[in-house]
């Protein structure tokens, strides 16, 4: 990478990248160099070829991100804080990453960590993770999302709960509300991610970027204007290098080979 970081890590393990929020001390808290340096490492990534599939997780084994960093909540204006939020902001640049995003979840998934998980794709967690939005103990609410991505994953009943009783719940909980795509060992938990991250980064990484996109009009339009945008997207597929490999691959009984192009 180009650039140096503080606060993340990033690896590379074949066409997969792994970003780890390194702040083990602090349970991974989000504070603004941290979110900075998240949405840098997207930039790079999402410009780099050779990468199909990103995943996020936590340093150690206590945390995926335990929230916001809530030192720097303190004294902060209304102003200051609306400006730091308005910013270009790392939950954003996942949301609109043009790659899958997987949220590798290896422990208390708390508040603005809870909001990262949910702007990624999938979500994979070990046993030993939690979930919760206790922003409502501080006396604040979710405002990374929480309060929409949480609603429409799981619905205004359960993510009404959550928010207002500040409730931290399990990973089996979790992944029986949907929140959660799977739960597994935390011994196993790098091996499942990186199973699903690797069956992602066979396909055609066109074809990954529209379905990420066509998936996501889902919840932001009415069903007329979601099916139009499928539609539009769907014929877009076939501008692409990549279609006629997959068509040609299917009947030549052979792997497709796919270059994103
Ligand atoms: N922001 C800033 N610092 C945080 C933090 C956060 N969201 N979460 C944890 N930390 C810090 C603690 O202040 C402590 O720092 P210190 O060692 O300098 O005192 C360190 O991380 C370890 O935390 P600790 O509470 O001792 O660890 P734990 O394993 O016993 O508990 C949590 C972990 C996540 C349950 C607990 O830290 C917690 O409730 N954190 C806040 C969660 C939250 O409200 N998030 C939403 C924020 S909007």
């Amino acid at each position: 990478m180009s650039q140096p970081y503080e606060s993340i890590l990033i690896e590379r393990r074949d066409r997969v990248a792994i970003i780890t929020i390194n702040r083990p001390e602090k349970r991974n808290a989000l504070n603004i160099q941290t979110r900075a340096e998240g949405a840098a490492a997207l930039d790079e990534l999402s410009e780099d070829e050779s990468v199909r599939v990103v995943i996020f997780t936590g340093a150690g084994d206590k945390a995926f991100v335990a929230g916001a960093d809530i030192a720097e909540f303190a004294g902060r204006t209304a102003l200051a804080q609306r400006a730091v939020m308005l910013d270009r902001g790392l939950f954003n640049a996942v949301d609109t990453f043009p790659k899958p995003v997987i949220a590798m979840v290896n422990g208390y998934c708390l508040g603005g960590g809870c909001e990262l998980a949910l702007a990624c794709d999938i979500r994979i967690a070990s046993e030993t993770a939690s979930f919760g939005q206790p922003e409502i103990n501080l006396g604040i609410i979710p405002g990374g999302g929480g309060t929409q991505r949480l609603t429409r994953l799981v619905g205004e009943g359960k993510a009404m709960e959550m928010i207002l009783t500040g409730e931290i719940i399990n990973a089996q909980e979790a992944f029986r509300l949907g929140l959660a795509n799977h739960v597994v060992p935390a011994d196993q938990l790098q091996t499942k991610t990186m199973e699903v991250a690797n069956r992602i980064a066979e396909k055609s990484p066109v074809a990954l970027r529209l379905a990420k996109e066509a998936v996501k009009a889902a919840s932001r339009s009415n069903l007329d204007e979601g099916l139009r945008r499928e539609v539009d997207l769907f014929a877009l597929c076939f501008s692409s290098e990549d279609k006629d490999e997959g068509v040609s691959a299917f009947l030549e009984k052979r792997k497709a080979d796919f270059k994103g192009k």
